[in-house]
């Protein structure tokens, strides 16, 4: 059944970003405060990984330090291994995310094992949040499709989303990766994750490249789905996935919920001027439509 309540993930400073070039400290602390200041209630701000890897990523540490932290605001955080973990802990974070996939080539490039040995790697992570008492979100990327695979079973995705919340991931957020997914298709792929997860704890993570986020997201909002990530200006992409475009522009999804009817607690207006400040900021196109219509673009 449709919620009449969602609650919504911002992926822009992390899954944004992350692919960026030329982003600066400066920008990345500038988009978090704005954000926090619209009403949304979680924000993923940055990742605890290899500064060889993503170096936009580097220096989160110091962001989580210099940001102006709202109490209502829960601040998240990759963190791919112990390291990582052990890193965003001293900087603070309010909660972690592990991040697996239904694939085992992308898991090989992304993250640079297999994706049983990634389960392994996580295992310490977990036991170490449960002592602090930190909550750890789990990803599954390519739920609808991988770049170096091609199609991936929902029963693929299943297995790993079940592995993940048996760990102890409080919630599982699916990832379309590249943005292949039709309706039918995400339906089929999360009806089948809801028979090993509960439907409460999951969360859709949808990248728009094809422009079918929209429409994937409202198809699974009748399952009953209620957390939805999405990144605001549609920032983004992940370096790991060629071609790969942002997650669905928040604005977007805002509008979208009110034509619904669908509780939400963002202000659109301070969200476009969030997404907006920072296209600015890094002189790129503002991918949300809404904002475009909004600002007269
Ligand atoms: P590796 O090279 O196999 O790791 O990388 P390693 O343990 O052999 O360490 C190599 C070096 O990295 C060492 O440094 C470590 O200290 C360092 P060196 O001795 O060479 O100077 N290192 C670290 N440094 C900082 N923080 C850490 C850390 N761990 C090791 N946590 C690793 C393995 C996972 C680290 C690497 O592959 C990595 O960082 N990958 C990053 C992947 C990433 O961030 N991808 C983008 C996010 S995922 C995504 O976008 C998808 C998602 O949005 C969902 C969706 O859309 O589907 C979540
Ligand atoms: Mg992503």
């Amino acid at each position: 059944m449709r919620p009449t309540q969602v609650q919504i993930v911002e992926m822009g400073p992390r899954d944004g970003l992350q692919n960026e070039p030329g982003v600066t400290l400066a920008d990345r602390i500038a988009l978090v405060d704005a954000l926090s200041l619209t009403g949304l209630r979680r924000i993923e701000a940055g990742s605890f990984v290899s500064p060889k890897w993503v170096p936009q990523m580097a220096q989160s540490d110091q962001l989580f330090g210099q940001i102006q932290r709202q109490s209502r605001v829960r601040y998240g955080a990759l963190t791919p291994n112990l390291k990582g973990f052990e890193a965003a802990v001293a900087a603070g974070v309010d909660e972690v995310a592990v991040f697996g996939s239904a694939s085992e080539s992308f898991s090989q490039r992304n993250i640079n094992c297999s994706v049983a040995e990634s389960l392994a790697r996580f295992e310490p992570v977990l036991q170490a949040a449960k002592t602090l008492n930190l909550p750890v979100r789990g990803y599954v990327s390519c739920t609808l499709g991988c770049p170096y695979e091609g199609a991936i079973s929902p029963e693929k995705v299943a297995e790993t989303a079940e592995a993940l919340y048996r760990m102890g991931c409080y919630e599982i957020s699916l990832g379309d990766t590249i943005g292949t997914g039709t309706p039918d298709r995400a339906v089929a792929m999360v009806r089948a994750v809801a028979q090993r997860v509960p439907m409460a704890q999951l969360a859709l993570h949808f990248h728009d490249t094809y422009g079918q986020a929209l429409a994937n997201i409202t198809a699974c909002l009748e399952l009953g789905v209620a957390t939805l990530d999405a990144s605001v200006a549609g920032l983004g992409g992940c370096p790991y996935a060629p071609g790969a475009s942002g997650n669905l522009a928040t604005e977007d999804l805002i509008y979208l919920l009110d034509g619904l009817g669908i509780e939400h607690g963002v202000n659109l207006d301070a969200l476009i001027g969030a997404g907006d400040a920072i296209c600015r900021r890094l002189g790129r196109a503002n991918g949300s439509k809404v904002a475009l219509a909004k600002l007269g673009r």
